[in-house]
């Protein structure tokens, strides 16, 4: 029989027969808590925060609530198979990291890009490595030991720096563009707006700009001479209102997988589809950009059935083992989460968040071993409506 990612409960309660209690919380809520006592209270309102009143951010969780899975009996099954394909990539679960913008400042040593890197290889668990860090992308990817990693592009308006920042990852050896397209503009975000923090605008984070040759072309001086120059060149070029039209230039930069994220229309999927990109990606930014709308979860079986086929990721509101058997039941072909790992990095740096890794997977291959479910193909026969929702 493989290892089975359920073990870990195992590992934790053979070490309190010896006296060692677990390090960390063991759920979502005791992340949440102890990450708020951790982190700087900016840094910590810039994460746990989203759009307008966070009804969305609310709604991508509570969307769970309205689908439940339903157990068989007598199927033994003890050998779960969580692994999945994605591109040609055997991934040992379909579970990832999505791109955090900010997770460099949720380390207590300031590195969280390169933290969580390493505890991408540590469980095989891929990161989704956000333009936004606090290393280089280049540092970032050296980390991944044989796990692979994704690039998540914000695209800027200079063409030539988008190519080159989608060059660089290719030659840091990533293994996919996730091009996310909500977020060419910010959000309204009152937690934000309110102590007019916005981390990258303090000059955080923008190490894959000041690293770039193209951006410091356009500097034409050193970044490290002049911060608010940095800052002012970083938010004029940020984002890119694309059209559909830009789709075959972003397509043309990469023979890489390229994917969409931010996808919560099937017609929108059905376009990305027909336009050659090689992924969808069911998000709704964990509702930080707009506030008012669906909850993820609900948008993701249209998208599935548009995309025909397509690998599908999805995220927002994923917190716990049963989330993520319950997205892969509505047929997510693989599962990100954001929060989460955030607030491990900033319990544990690299060990929190493999902690937190962990903890997901095992509720979710105990979910699948409880409920009678060997594998992922299964389980949209184990979903059923809640009733009353
Ligand atoms: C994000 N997200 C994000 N997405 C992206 O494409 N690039 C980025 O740089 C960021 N930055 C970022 C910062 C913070 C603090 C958060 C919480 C989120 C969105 C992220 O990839 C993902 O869509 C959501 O986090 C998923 O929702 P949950 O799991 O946080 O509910």
């Amino acid at each position: 029989m493989r290892q089975q990612f359920g073990d870990y409960q195992n590992e934790i309660y053979l070490s309190g027969l010896f006296g060692v209690m677990p390090k960390y919380p063991m759920s979502f809520a005791g992340w949440e808590a102890a990450a708020e006592a951790a982190l700087p209270p900016s840094v910590w309102s810039y994460v746990a925060g989203g759009a307008g009143d966070e009804h969305t951010q609310r709604a991508n969780v509570r969307a769970f609530e309205r689908w439940a899975l339903v157990p068989r009996i007598l199927v033994g099954a003890a050998d779960r198979d969580l692994s999945v394909d994605l591109f040609g990539l055997r991934l040992p679960s379909p579970l990832f990291m999505s791109p955090v913008g900010v997770l460099g400042l949720c380390a207590q040593d300031g590195h969280g890009d390169l933290a969580t890197a390493r505890a991408a290889a540590l469980t095989g668990v891929p990161m989704v490595a956000s333009t936004l860090t606090v290393d280089p992308m280049e540092e970032v990817a050296k980390e991944f030991g044989d796990t692979p990693g994704l690039f998540q592009l914000y695209t800027p308006t200079d063409r030539e720096l988008a190519a080159s920042l989608v060059h660089r990852a290719e030659a840091a050896g990533f293994k996919g563009i996730v091009v996310t397209l909500d977020t060419w503009v910010t959000g309204w975000r009152p937690r934000d707006l309110s102590t007019s923090n916005f981390p990258q605008l303090r000059g955080n984070c923008l190490a894959n700009y000041t690293s770039d040759p193209v951006f410091r072309a356009a500097l034409g001086k050193a970044p490290e001479e002049d911060q608010g120059a940095v800052v002012a060149l970083f938010s004029r070029i940020f984002g890119n209102p694309l059209t559909w039209d830009d789709l075959p230039w972003l397509r043309s930069l990469t023979s890489l997988p390229l994917l969409l994220k931010g996808i919560c229309h099937p017609e929108d999927a059905r376009r990305a589809k027909d336009a050659g990109v090689d992924g969808i990606y069911v998000s709704n930014h964990g509702g930080r950009q707009a506030n008012g709308g669906l909850a993820a979860l609900d948008a993701l079986p249209g998208v599935v059935e548009a995309a025909d086929g397509l690998p599908v990721l999805f995220d927002s509101g994923v917190r716990g083992g049963a989330d993520i058997v319950k997205a892969l039941a509505l047929g997510a072909t693989a599962v990100g989460v954001g929060r989460p790992y955030a607030y491990g990095l900033a319990l544990g740096g690299t060990d929190g968040v493999v902690h937190v890794l962990r903890s997901l997977l095992a509720e979710a291959d105990l979910t699948m071993a409880v409920d009678g479910y060997r594998a992922l193909a299964d389980l949209p026969a184990a979903l059923r409506p809640v009733p009353g929702h």
